[in-house]
């Protein structure tokens, strides 16, 4: 089939559960310009280099005029370019981890495993759960919310406005997908406006949560009231809807793979290396969709012009041969594993460090549960989004003693 058609491939929703045949054709094309004038990337070394080349811009102000799309209210520091991303990273990093904060992150350990143990009692006793429900997703949801100090009772509301932001990231371009862009954008300005709210509640007497510290933060480090929305919904989001997809994602290999369970119900010390395995395995961030070049650009072989959309597809990248032996075995003892998911340069992903604590400490709990699990559906049904990719639900089947 003609590589100028693969991201309408990748974007049928037929192909959420397995995408990755049509990776490997990309990786066969290198770059692939597609009908719509732009262009994917699959290759691990070419994604590595461009996601560390600053005349590839994360800014789609870049976009020529025919690729231009509704834009959000305010753009948040993933989608601005040095020297104004570097500087408002810098502020939103302040009450997350070093210099100003070394040790928050790490110092959540002992509340992210209280959160966890509760939710496994919740289960005590059930032979059928929903992995997503009951599990993957309240758990980086609580996390994320006391970081931030948004009341948990809320999430009805920032769930709505979350799913349409999420719904649209798609790949596909048009009349409709610029109305899913708009409903995405007011959904932002509400969810700003909600966090902005919060913040303003908490200046002259903060907590100690980061909307708390943004709004109080001495003046050199103040942020406007855009910039603390724009952040505020950025990391909200970020910090829901990626991990509840790494843990998902996490049980359904695992119960793909029971010799690996197995290796890990004995050796528990190989989960970091677990969790990083899977990053690169199924990554929950698929591909990057939002890079346009600021100049002519030569990647492998190919001349991507100025100002067209560049699709980084991270997941490709992860399962090259010529980076990684073996590329589509799971294996959680694999050495070497510089995988993308996180992405890599000067955007790589703020949240890392506590995805994945999130992430092995879920799983670290799980895992002794999962004996005798057994999976309702394979492949089970998968959310709209290929680019945060990962099941809507997760039905598993446990035997009682040890549910
Ligand atoms: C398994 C979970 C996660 C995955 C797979 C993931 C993946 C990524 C990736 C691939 C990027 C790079 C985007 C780009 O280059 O355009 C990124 C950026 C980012 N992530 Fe994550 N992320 C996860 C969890 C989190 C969490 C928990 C937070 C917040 C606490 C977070 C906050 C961010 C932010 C703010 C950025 C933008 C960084 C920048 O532009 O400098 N992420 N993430």
């Amino acid at each position: 089939m003609a590589v100028d058609t693969l991201l309408e491939r990748i974007n049928d929703y037929a192909s959420r559960p397995d995408p990755y045949p049509l990776y490997a054709e990309l990786r066969e094309a290198g770059v692939a310009r597609q009908r719509d004038g732009s262009y994917l990337v699959g290759g691990y070394y070419d994604i590595a280099a461009l996601l560390h080349d600053p005349r590839l811009s994360s800014d789609r102000r870049n976009r020529a005029p025919e690729f231009a799309a509704p834009m959000p209210p305010q753009l948040s520091f993933i989608q601005l370019d040095d020297p104004e991303h570097h500087r408002l990273r810098g502020l939103a990093t302040r009450p997350f981890g070093p210099p100003h904060s070394p040790g928050r992150v790490d110092a959540m350990r002992g509340e992210i495993t209280g959160i966890t143990e509760q939710l496994i009692a919740s289960l005590q006793g059930r032979t059928r759960i929903d992995i997503v429900d009951d599990f993957a997703y309240p758990l980086p949801v609580t996390v994320i919310c006391r970081l931030l100090g948004v009341p948990p009772d809320d999430e009805p509301v920032f769930h709505a406005w979350a799913t349409t932001i999420i719904d649209s990231l798609d790949l596909t371009s048009g009349k409709d997908q610029d109305e899913r862009t708009r409903a995405a954008n007011r959904a932002r300005e509400d969810m700003g406006r909600y966090l902005v709210g919060l913040a303003e509640q908490r200046r002259g007497r903060p907590g100690d949560d980061m909307l708390s510290a943004f709004v109080n933060a001495p003046e050199p480090a103040a942020l406007t009231r855009d910039e603390l929305a724009a952040t505020a919904v950025l990391l909200l989001i970020a910090g829901h809807e990626t991990t509840v997809n790494l843990i998902t994602n996490g049980v359904l290999t695992l119960l793909r793979h029971p010799d690996q369970l197995d290796l890990l119900r004995r050796e528990p010390a190989l989960l970091p290396r677990a969790v990083e395995e899977l990053l690169r395995y199924e990554p929950p961030v698929q591909l990057l969709p939002q890079r346009t070049p600021l100049t002519d650009l030569e990647v492998a072989g190919t001349t991507i012009p100025k100002g067209v959309p560049v699709v980084l597809v991270l997941a490709s990248g992860n399962r090259d041969p010529q980076r990684f032996h073996d590329p589509d075995r799971f294996d959680p003892t694999r050495p070497d594993n510089q995988h993308l998911g996180f992405g890599s340069g000067i955007h790589i992903c703020y949240g890392a460090p506590l995805a994945r604590i999130e992430a092995q400490i879920a799983l670290g709990a799980l895992i002794p549960r999962l004996g005798t699990a057994t999976l309702v559906e394979d492949p089970p049904p998968y959310r709209h989004s290929p680019v945060l990719r990962g099941p809507r639900r997760l039905p598993i089947e446990l035997s009682p003693s040890r549910g």
